[in-house]
């Protein structure tokens, strides 16, 4: 007997419905059922923070939520934040200040940076380092990773200001 329930999700502006086994997680959901294959994989002890996508305007490892727990949410993945003819000014930061290397942290980086930069658009380096701490990465030593996050903020207070 299959145990499939109806869900529907918002992904990066799209409406999604489907059937799926409610203890499916949302990072499953997301790469194998809806094709959103930024969002990674690290680990299976949410520590790794690779899977991280924005619910419902919160930072949410989706490696760790059951996809009936996340029945008519809103989600943003890397995806949804910009694309390569239309970077968003934290990708286009972690690109001029190499942020990445293997590239497998980066979606989760990225969309939890985004998020944190929401939650506090002028963070000092230990705010960062530490908004940023649920991100693991084997490959940069954190140090570009932060001051790419912090040129980004930079970039984006200098935008709203020029805007006001
Ligand atoms: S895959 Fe590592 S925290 Fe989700
Ligand atoms: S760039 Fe390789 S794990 Fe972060």
């Amino acid at each position: 007997m299959s145990n499939k329930k109806h869900f529907k999700l918002t992904v990066n502006g799209e409406e999604q419905e489907f059937l799926a086994e409610p203890r499916e997680l949302l990072i499953h959901t997301l790469r194998e059922r809806l094709r959103q294959t930024g969002p990674h994989i690290g680990c299976e002890t949410s520590h790794c923070g690779a899977c991280t996508v924005t619910m419902n305007g919160k930072s949410v490892k989706a490696c760790t939520v059951f996809v009936a727990q996340a029945d008519g949410a809103d989600i943003t993945t890397i995806e949804g934040l910009g694309n390569p003819d239309n970077l968003h000014v934290l990708q286009e930061s972690f690109k001029e200040h190499h942020g990445l290397q293997c590239g497998f942290c980066t979606p989760g980086m990225i969309t939890r940076a985004s998020k944190l930069l929401e939650e506090n658009p002028t963070p000092t380096e230990e705010e960062v380092r530490f908004g940023m701490a649920g991100n693991i990465c084997r490959c940069t030593g954190y140090q570009n990773i932060v001051k790419s996050i912090l040129a980004a903020a930079s970039e984006m207070n200098a935008a709203k200001e020029a805007a006001e």
